[in-house]
Formats: C-alpha cells, structure tokens, sequence
C-alpha cells in the first residue's frame, strides 16, 4: 500500500499537470435503451445478473455552481467531473476540495448537498469495475465481471449494475429503489429470466430493505435469488471507528484527515452502524463500569459522552427506523463470508473517553464483519442446506469480491438456474 500511495501521489500531480479536473461524460441513465440493446439483439440472454455495490462502491460525478468553499484553492464553478473515486481524492491536499464538495448539509429532517453542489451517479458496469477508471486501479467488480464476460455475458442485456449515491440512506432512496425494480423488470422480460441480484456488503443491506418492501408475487415472478458477498445487514464495527475517530472507512489509500467531519454528515455511516441487540449481544463499547450497546439508546449515550455534535444524534434517529425492514429477504438467498481474520467486536476506553488510550476486542470475520452474526443470518436467512452459506477462510472484506473462489462460486449459482 505504502508504493501504491507513492504512485498515487506522481500519477495525480501527472494528471493535475495535464487536465485539471478530468471532465467526462458518463452515461447517467440506469435502465439502458432500446437502442443499447439493437446490436445484441441476436444472442439468446442467459439468466440476467443485476451486480449492487457495496459502500464506496460507485462513481460519482460532481457539478459546481458558484460553490463557496472553505478553501480559496477549490472550485467554484466546474461542469460535471468524476469526484470518486478522482485521482485528488487520494492526495491530502487536493482530498480537501474533494471532502468539500462530498460532505452533505444537515437542515435537521433531511440531507443535501451543500449549496452550489450537485451530485449524480455513473452509470452501468464499466463504474462499478473500476472505480478510478483514468489509471484503472481501484479496481473491485473487474475479476467477477470478466468471469461472467467468459461466461458470454454481456452489459446490458444479461448482465447489469445498480450503483447509488452511497452517501446516503433508505429514506433517500426511493427513486434509486423504483429504478432497481424498473432495472429488474426490464432484465427479465429481455428473454423471460428470472434475475439474479448479487450485492456486496452495504449493497446487500440495500438489497434487503428493497426486497422486504416489494410484495412476494413480484418477487416470485421476478427474483431467481439473492447472492450476498460480505452482507452487512447487521451493520459494522467499522461504522463506529468512522463516526468516532474519522477512520478513512478502512480504505488504506485514502488520507485519514478530515474524514471525520465528512463521515458525521452522510446518513450511510450511521445507517450501517451495528443495530441489532439480539445478535450484538455484547455491548460494542465499555469504559469502566459503562456498557454501551447497538441501540438506538446506547448509540446516543455513546455520542453524547462522545461529546459528537447535535447532528449526530439527529442523523442516528433518521437512519435507525430503517433497520426494521432489514429482515429475511423472502427470495433464495447464498451467503458468501470470509473468516478467520481479526475483526473488531468491542470498543474499550481505557482512562478517558475523550482522546484517551483504547483498545479492541477482535474475533473471527473478514475483518469488518464478524462471522458469528454472519452465520446467525445463515440461520435465519437461508434455506439451510450446507451450500446455501460458503465461508472463505482469510479472505478480507474487499477482497471477497475479487476472490477467484467466491467468484467462481457467485457464477456457479446462477448457472444452476
Ligand atoms: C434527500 O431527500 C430529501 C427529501 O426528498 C431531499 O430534500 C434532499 O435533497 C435529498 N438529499 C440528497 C443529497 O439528495
Ligand atoms: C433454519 O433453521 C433454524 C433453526 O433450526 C430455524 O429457526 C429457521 O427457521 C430455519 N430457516 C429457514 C429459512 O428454514
């Protein structure tokens, strides 16, 4: 990680050289055309595969208009450019700007984006594969795309992405949840085939809510199954260290600074907070005789003695609602986990809350979500049967999804249809 940062660094003062920002023009429609389909008409479509990604897991492009930033070296006025994953974002001065325009507003019911900022989502599969496409690294649905390729797969009429603005939560979802059904009707009807979903992490709990709030006919009709990869319906630690200490969500390359302002603003960071006290049994923090646990009520004791801004607590009580729907889905589903890595369970302040010495109690996970709940939801969720839930020992969060055995795995499900 340490050369790719260097790289990084040489490439984005390369890229600041010659063109400042990198302006392209992405497609934003998510539901492909008549006229995207025209040249593939003549192959028979295999059993569709609509890919929803995970947090962090899409591109956003960025507009502004007489934006006032914080900073006299930002933008103030530029057409669309690709903000994540931009090659600025991964160098500490420039990721100034770039948290700037990323970070939303707070009017105390709703999120936005700050004034003179506009947001939109880059659509389709070639913006989940690569996430910083100018230099293709970053790379994160490239290995199982290329597999399905292999597999005769081809965008748009058998193989699909649902990316969203991952800064943001149910309750802002309801366009992108009637364009993910549209998206799944559409698939289908190309050749009659049931579609399969296939999500990664937070894509899975969105997955979820969406599939919980659609009647089961529509999802008989339409649904082949769910493959989860790394689901986090039950939240993260990690979601904790981000509100709490700004950890750069765990992403090695990005520069830890000013990453807690950012994550305090964007509803997903508390929606993917751990919520569900009958799995997390123990509390998620102590210090010395008090015990904090994933409820709504722990999670304001924890903020307040956190000493977090109102806002928090506000955006806790926005997100926590949504938790309800996050149960068995009701189509098949496959839970793909890794295990065996150190994953924080606990948070533990040793003398003071406030900038004082912690420490954490790990157990077995991928290292962000921990295997005991994952195998809970096996229980719960699946059908039971021993090739329902495949656990991939050392296989980390990300990397699940470029792992040659999961993918081989996600494609051998769908193939059986
Ligand atoms: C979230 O939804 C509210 C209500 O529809 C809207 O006013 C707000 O602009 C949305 N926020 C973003 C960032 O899209
Ligand atoms: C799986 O087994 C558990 C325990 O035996 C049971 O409670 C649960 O309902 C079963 N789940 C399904 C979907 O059959």
């Amino acid at each position: 990680m340490k050369n790719l940062k260097i790289i990084t660094l040489l490439l984005s003062i390369l890229l600041l050289i010659s063109n400042y920002p990198t302006h392209h023009s992405a497609a934003t429609r998510r539901i492909p055309q008549q006229e995207d389909i025209e040249t593939i008409k003549d192959t028979v479509p295999k059993s569709p595969v609509i890919l929803v990604p995970g947090f962090g897991g899409s591109r956003l492009d960025v507009k502004l208009t007489n934006f006032k930033s914080e900073h006299w070296f930002c933008h103030t006025n530029e057409d669309w450019f690709l903000l994540w994953l931009s090659m600025d974002m991964l160098v500490p001065v420039f990721a100034e700007c770039s948290i700037d325009y990323i970070t939303l507003d707070w009017d105390g019911s709703y999120p936005s984006n700050k004034e003179g900022v506009e947001f939109r989502v880059v659509s389709g599969i070639e913006g989940v594969v690569y996430l910083q496409p100018t230099f293709h690294f970053e790379n994160y649905f490239l290995n199982l795309v290329n597999e399905f390729k292999n597999e005769g797969y081809q965008e748009n009429l058998d193989l699909f992405a649902a990316p969203y603005d991952f800064r943001l939560s149910p309750k802002n979802f309801t366009l992108y949840f009637n364009e993910l059904k549209n998206m799944v009707e559409y698939s289908y009807k190309i050749d009659n085939k049931k579609v399969n979903l296939v999500c990664h992490s937070m894509g899975c709990k969105l997955s979820t809510f969406f599939l919980t709030q659609t009647p089961q006919e529509w999802k008989d009709k339409y649904v082949e199954q769910l493959i989860t990869i790394a689901p986090a319906v039950a939240g993260a630690f990690e979601g904790i260290r981000t509100l709490l200490f700004g950890n750069n969500f765990g992403d090695d390359i990005l520069p830890n600074k000013d990453f807690k302002t950012l994550s305090l603003s964007w509803p997903a960071v508390y929606f993917n907070l751990p919520y569900d006290d009958t799995l997390w049994t123990n509390p998620i923090a102590i210090f010395k005789d008090k015990e904090y646990y994933s409820t709504n009520e722990g999670f304001h004791q924890l903020f307040t003695d956190m000493e977090l801004p109102e806002k928090a607590h506000q955006l806790l009580d926005f997100v926590w609602d949504d938790n309800q729907y996050i149960k068995n889905p009701g189509v098949k589903v496959s839970i793909l986990y890794g295990y065996g890595s150190d994953t924080h369970s606990q948070l533990i302040f040793k003398d003071k809350m406030i900038d004082g010495s912690i420490e954490y109690i790990d157990k077995s996970g991928d290292g962000v979500l921990l295997e005991e709940l994952i195998l809970n939801y096996c229980e719960q969720w699946t059908d039971n049967t021993s090739t329902s839930c495949q656990g991939f020992k050392g296989v980390c969060h990300q990397c699940l999804v470029s792992n040659k055995d999961v993918i081989k795995s996600v494609v051998g499900r769908v193939k059986q249809q």
